[in-house]
């Protein structure tokens, strides 16, 4: 029966599907405590060699479909665009929402007077799908992103979308697009980016009456070429802001990336591929880097440092780690931290859902004149810390160690 209506809601996904939009929660509970033992004897098993990569991995088919069965070069994914099958889009309108539906176009047909286009009221938020051995895929820790992007959602006066809502919308994403999720083995995740923006006209300004949550999904490896392989070199940032005490750091707002689409290229013109904002108010205190968190880790001590601002984002990767940290017997400390306490770290680490936890080699800091005024050497290899944290969340995602938390949601 059951695998009966899998089939038939397959055959209607593959065109254009409406999707109940009933809040219903995902038994998360029952599923990702499951260890890849349990999960496997639930699964059909139907390996077969994907033919479309170099990568020698094996797609497994169950329930959902089998991973990895795009023709896509798996083992050099990095972080584009790519299209894949659907995303998935509803409709905020008349004070309530529509029904989420799978669409096959890349293309959105948007009002010229949307408040998403004008006055950036859009907000959005970044989360990965992951294959197990066994061909099951789950996401990691969606509940969180749905939390956020409520935060965010408040903070520029978007409608909620209920948590079970927003699980679902991911999960029926991720299935309908299994064969775009990475095999097991290729070291990459299924991304997804849910967005929601203001969709209807204004003029004066207001918020809309109309808004649009989308989610698209796409293949991703490495953020940084190299992965954790390779230490990244960082530009602290002086002639620029990323956000200010009391303003929108903490959202993850549209309009925080495109103020830092300059100091990025500028960064990267100088050769440095990632750049660190310092607080707004003084330019004293560490705030984060442009697409992740910052992390300092004293080996000596097993501390780990991160800063507590509240114009820098609640990462959820920063939140992750600080558990398998103090799993691992660390201590936590989430402070202001000075500049110059950037000269005591044996290692600084990048964390997010994007970079996962990237190495980071030097951060420099220059002058007015763009001369060299300070560098801070960390590591030239990957840290042993920044390794444990990053092999512990990687085997977790990857349902190669038990679970422990309860992070892991199974798309079913
Ligand atoms: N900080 C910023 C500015 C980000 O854009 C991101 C990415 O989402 C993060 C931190 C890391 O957050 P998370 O770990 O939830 O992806
Ligand atoms: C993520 O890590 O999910 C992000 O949203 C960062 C992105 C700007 C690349």
């Amino acid at each position: 029966m059951r695998i009966l209506s899998l089939a038939l809601l397959s055959l209607a996904t593959s065109v254009k599907t409406c999707l109940g939009f009933v809040p219903s929660l995902i038994n998360h509970a029952s599923t990702s405590a499951s260890s890849p033992t349990s999960s496997q004897s639930s699964t059909r098993q139907l390996r077969r060699k994907s033919s479309c990569s170099s990568l020698s991995v094996s797609a497994v088919s169950n329930e959902i479909g089998a991973p990895g069965t795009a023709d896509l070069p798996w083992n050099e994914l990095g972080f584009e665009f790519r299209t894949t099958k659907s995303h998935l889009k509803m409709i905020y309108k008349d004070g309530k929402w529509g029904e989420a539906e799978l669409v096959e176009s890349p293309y959105l047909n948007v009002h010229i007077g949307a408040t998403a286009l004008h006055y950036g009221q859009s907000c959005f938020e970044g989360l990965k799908a992951f294959a197990h051995d066994d061909g099951s895929v789950y996401m990691f820790r969606p509940d969180e992103n749905a939390k956020r992007i409520n935060k965010s959602g408040e903070r520029v006066v978007m409608p909620e979308i209920p948590v079970p809502s927003f699980i679902k919308a991911c999960n029926d994403v991720v299935k309908d697009n299994i064969a775009y999720v990475p095999p097991y083995g290729s070291g990459g995740a299924l991304y997804l980016r849910p967005l929601l923006f203001g969709s209807g006209p204004r003029i004066g300004l207001q918020p809309a009456d109309e808004y649009t949550f989308i989610i698209l999904v796409i293949p991703v490896g490495d953020y940084y070429k190299g992965g954790l392989a390779k230490p990244v070199d960082g530009l602290i940032v002086d002639d620029f802001d990323r956000a200010a005490p009391k303003g929108v750091g903490a959202a993850k707002v549209a309009g925080n990336y495109a103020a830092d689409l300059i100091p990025n290229m500028e960064a990267r013109k100088k050769g440095f591929p990632i750049c660190l904002y310092l607080d707004a108010a003084t330019h004293t205190l560490v705030e984060e880097f442009s697409t992740s968190n910052f992390i300092g880790i004293d080996n000596e001590k097993k501390r780990y440092i991160t800063p507590k601002s509240p114009s820098v984002l609640p990462s959820i990767t920063n939140k992750s780690l600080q558990t398998i940290a103090q799993d691992k017997g660390m201590s936590i400390e989430q402070r202001d931290i000075a500049i110059d306490e950037l000269s005591e770290f044996d290692e600084v680490v990048a964390c997010g859902t994007a970079v996962v936890v990237t190495p980071i080699g030097s951060l420099t800091r220059l002058d007015s004149s763009g001369i060299e005024s300070a560098k801070y050497q960390f590591t030239e290899d990957v840290g042993a810390t920044t390794r444990r944290l990053y092999d512990q969340v990687r085997s977790i995602q990857n349902g190669e160690v038990e679970d422990k938390h309860n992070w892991n949601f199974k798309v079913e």
